[in-house]
């Protein structure tokens, strides 16, 4: 039986590039798999990114990072879903892991180069980063990681650590594989700047949990083809970030209807836009009306991860016992 192992950020509201590249397929293969499928909230990660870290906020953002994914359809009982600071083992993985990987496989890392580049001083841990999102998984000898793109160089370091690991100390974990949801390999932010990012900030984001008018007023001004100036100018949906949403929104026929009419200018992009809010729409308020009912009752929320905590240390602490033997440390 495959075991499937991810993680999530608490830097941010989660937003529709993390439900689409990530939180769906959570839920998706958490039916399939049950129990062998483990969901962490990494709030150790968090502070990593000094821009997107507040201690004034990280308890709260990861209870709503909790909160956004069980209203998305995660079952707490069906699978283990946790917060990863409440199971010291990956700390300590992580940092068995950092004595055997080389700083410059870290440096190569295009996240790591991203971050850093806009950064004064560099924290030791951004550069860590990928060897503790390495512990994550190898300490639940996962194989199966449902992520987005931007992850899969990380879950290649992830294979490299793993295989090094065997070769120094035996044959003890898997080389875990990336699997990715094809239509939302990556998300662009409704800035047109790019990957849509928590750590960009509100004005890059679609929130899972945002209200209507709020979106609304974030898609408006949003950038379309830069070709398409007049409202009689035909448009090219295939380089407009308003299409790519309508692809993860919309149902065929209104797909159809904006590839068509779109390109022979029948509809502007206000239209356009109007139509995308309808699937929003659809798509986000059952997720928004099942997160206020669960608003209602935050101890059940408290109780599931601590639930989940207990069932992934039961998996995390012989996993963590191996290591440390082969490692030759001393045993109590
Ligand atoms: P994070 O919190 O940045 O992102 C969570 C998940 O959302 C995906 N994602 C996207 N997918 C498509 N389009 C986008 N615009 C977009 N933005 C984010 C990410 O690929 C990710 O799957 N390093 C991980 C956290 C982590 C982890 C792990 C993941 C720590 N340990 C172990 C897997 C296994 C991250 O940055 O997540």
């Amino acid at each position: 039986m495959p075991r499937v192992f991810s993680g999530i950020q608490p830097t941010g509201e989660p937003h529709i590039g993390n439900l689409f590249g990530a939180m769906f397929n959570y839920v998706k293969l958490g039916e399939q798999y049950g129990k062998n499928a483990i969901y962490c909230i990494v709030d150790l990660h968090a502070p990593t990114n000094p821009a997107a870290y507040d201690p004034q906020t990280l308890a709260r953002l990861t209870y709503e990072m909790a909160l956004a994914n069980l209203a998305v359809g995660l079952d707490p009982d069906k699978v283990i879903f946790f917060v990863q600071s409440h199971v010291r083992e990956h700390a300590e993985l992580g940092w068995l892991f950092t004595l055997q990987t080389p700083v410059g496989e870290l440096e190569r890392m295009t996240q790591y180069k991203d971050k850093a580049e806009k950064l004064e001083s560099i924290p030791a841990g951004l550069l860590m980063y990928p060897v503790l999102q390495a512990a994550d998984i190898l300490l639940y000898k996962a194989d199966t990681v449902p992520v987005g793109e931007d992850q899969v160089q990380h879950i290649e370091l992830t294979r490299e650590i793993a295989r090094r690991f065997n070769h120094n100390f035996s044959e003890t974990f898997p080389e875990p594989r990336a699997v990715l949801t094809i239509d939302a390999l990556r998300v662009p932010g409704v800035d047109g700047q790019g990957k849509m990012s928590k750590s960009k900030g509100p004005s890059s984001t679609i929130g899972v949990l945002e209200d209507m008018e709020s979106i609304w007023q974030k898609l408006r001004p949003a950038p379309t083809d830069p070709a398409r100036v007049r409202r009689t100018d035909p448009g090219n949906p295939n380089v407009c970030l308003i299409f790519d949403y309508h692809k993860l929104f919309s149902d065929l026929p209104t797909i159809e209807m904006v590839n068509v009419e779109c390109r022979r200018a029948g509809i502007g992009c206000i239209d356009c836009k109007k139509a995308l809010l309808g699937g929003i729409e659809r798509t986000l308020t059952p997720i928004q009306q099942r997160a206020a009912e669960i608003s209602a009752q935050p101890e059940q929320v408290y109780d599931a991860l601590e639930r989940g905590a207990n069932e992934a240390r039961a998996i995390a602490a012989p996993v963590m016992e191996e290591v440390r033997q082969k490692m030759g440390f001393l045993g109590k």
